[in-house]
């Protein structure tokens, strides 16, 4: 689900961003770099914000959209408080991780890439986590959980409501 932005609420983040984008205006790789001061600022690259962007910079929507979703350091959506993520490197995938994974999607109501309703949890997938002899492996924030079963993550969850 979509979130829309309070853009009243934010109007002191937009003329922060505004403030610096006129510091970059015109410079070569203006955009990365108002993207990346963008997400400090608001956490996220909502739509509203890259509109923003897009006429301040004086450059398409699409161009702006197209990078922040090429690069996986920038968010379109905001996170949870908690980030989950599930590792399905080989390791733990053929400890069948997609289980682990399935069950978290059930507990929360998510799909892979989004964020519960009440903004507590994302769910994400993961490359290994360099812990394969416990396999298989989910880290919650800097929490590392490992020998999963689908049985042990309600308990899990629990801890972090
Ligand atoms: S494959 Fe999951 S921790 Fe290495």
């Amino acid at each position: 689900m979509t979130k829309v932005l309070d853009i009243k609420a934010n109007e002191k983040n937009f003329i922060e961003l505004k403030e610096y984008i006129d510091t970059v205006k015109g410079v070569n790789g203006a955009l990365m770099q108002v993207l990346h001061t963008a997400q400090d600022i608001f956490g996220y690259l909502p739509i509203e914000v890259q509109k923003f962007i897009a006429s301040e910079l004086d450059v398409p929507l699409a161009e702006v959209y197209g990078v922040a979703t090429f690069y996986t350091q920038f968010a379109i959506e905001p996170k949870g408080k908690h980030k989950i993520g599930v590792c399905l490197g080989t390791a733990c995938y053929v400890k069948s991780s997609q289980l682990i994974m399935d069950k978290l999607s059930k507990e929360l109501n998510i799909k892979v890439g989004q964020t519960t309703a009440d903004n507590l949890f994302t769910l994400e997938a993961t490359r290994c986590l360099g812990c394969c002899g416990l396999a298989p492996v989910m880290m919650i924030d800097q929490d590392v959980y490992g020998k999963l079963e689908p049985k042990k993550i309600p308990e899990i969850l629990e801890k972090y409501r």
